[in-house]
């Protein structure tokens, strides 16, 4: 059920995978004049019953509105589709809202720009379930000013944040956001696998990580204040602690016959930063081993 449009800038959606059709969903249930566009044209047919317009071509539905949000496979996906509308792009406004590289994100915002419209790069965080729930944000970067004019009807997606005007930086913090993600998830990997070769169930151990990750992520504001500081003396948790702490698991994890692949790199950089006389530092001087490189 749309609401009513009066007033309501055109939006197009190019791309309804799992993502596209949920925003395309949140543009349309707020009375925005939606047109939609997928390669495969079956993916429009519900919005398309729901009010959206069915365009027949990426270079039709582009010229159809003036925001057009773009959420595809990859950035060489969208760079094929804006190419195919290069005549239409002037004086509108492209948000990419698809994952890739910050290096992408230049190279097309640049192209984007030389058309003569505006480039927005977005990152969402959000599962196609959450779009338009409190639970949803989303970081752009880019053109400002086109950001600003469009920021309510963005808003509708989830709540957004402007980070920067360079176009790469929602995929900067994407990236940086993504890898913590997978951190974690390799964290978890560990623990199930760990607690499994004694036959607790991953739901068992599941249930207590959950409530330890919670308590622990708190940790993580002070990490960053001392890394920002660039001062890492502590009397909480030293890298010597954690170093032993880390080698009895993994010690443990190869009695157990299991791999030590996840957790074998991160003792490499407490170990390179005690070697180098810091034992008695925070846990949080690791990054100094990283930013060092290989
Ligand atoms: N799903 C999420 O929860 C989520 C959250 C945040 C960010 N994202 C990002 O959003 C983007 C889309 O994700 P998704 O989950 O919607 O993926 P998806 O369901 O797999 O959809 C992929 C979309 O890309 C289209 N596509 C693929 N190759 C194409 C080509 N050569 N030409 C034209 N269109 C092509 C697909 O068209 P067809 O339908 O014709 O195959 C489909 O519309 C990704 O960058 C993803 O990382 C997703």
């Amino acid at each position: 059920m749309t609401s009513n449009t009066a007033g309501r800038t055109p939006i197009t959606v190019l791309g309804l995978g799992n993502l596209g059709q949920a925003l395309a969903d949140a543009f349309l249930s707020q009375g925005h004049p939606t047109t939609v566009w997928n390669r495969s044209a079956h993916k429009a047919d519900r919005l398309v019953a729901q009010g959206a317009s069915r365009a027949a071509t990426a270079a039709d539905a582009v010229a159809a509105a003036e925001i057009v949000v773009v959420t595809v496979l990859d950035y060489d996906t969208v760079g094929e589709l804006l190419r195919s509308a290069a005549g239409t792009l002037a004086g509108r406004t492209v948000v990419n809202l698809t994952t890739g590289t910050p290096g992408a994100a230049r190279e097309l915002g640049a192209w984007v720009a030389d058309q003569g419209a505006a480039y927005v790069d977005g990152a969402v965080y959000a599962v196609p379930q959450t779009i338009g729930t409190s639970a949803a944000f989303v970081l752009y970067s880019g053109d400002e000013a086109a950001y600003r004019k469009h920021q309510s009807a963005l808003d509708l997606l989830g709540e957004g944040a402007f980070v920067g005007s360079a176009p790469d930086l929602s995929s900067v913090y994407d990236t940086a956001l993504l890898s913590g993600m997978y951190g974690m998830f390799a964290g978890f990997f560990q623990a199930v696998a760990l607690a499994g070769t004694e036959g607790i169930e991953a739901g068992a151990v599941t249930s207590k990580l959950v409530r330890w990750l919670t308590g622990a992520v708190e940790a993580l504001p002070g990490f960053a204040e001392e890394i920002d500081r660039g001062e890492y003396a502590t009397t909480t948790s030293n890298l010597e602690i954690n170093a032993v702490g880390l080698r009895n698991i993994l010690a443990t994890t190869e009695a157990q016959g299991l791999s030590t692949d996840l957790l074998a790199p991160l003792q490499r950089l407490f170990d390179d930063q005690i070697d180098a006389g810091h034992a008695s530092s925070s846990l949080s001087r690791t990054i100094e081993s990283l930013r060092a490189g290989r």
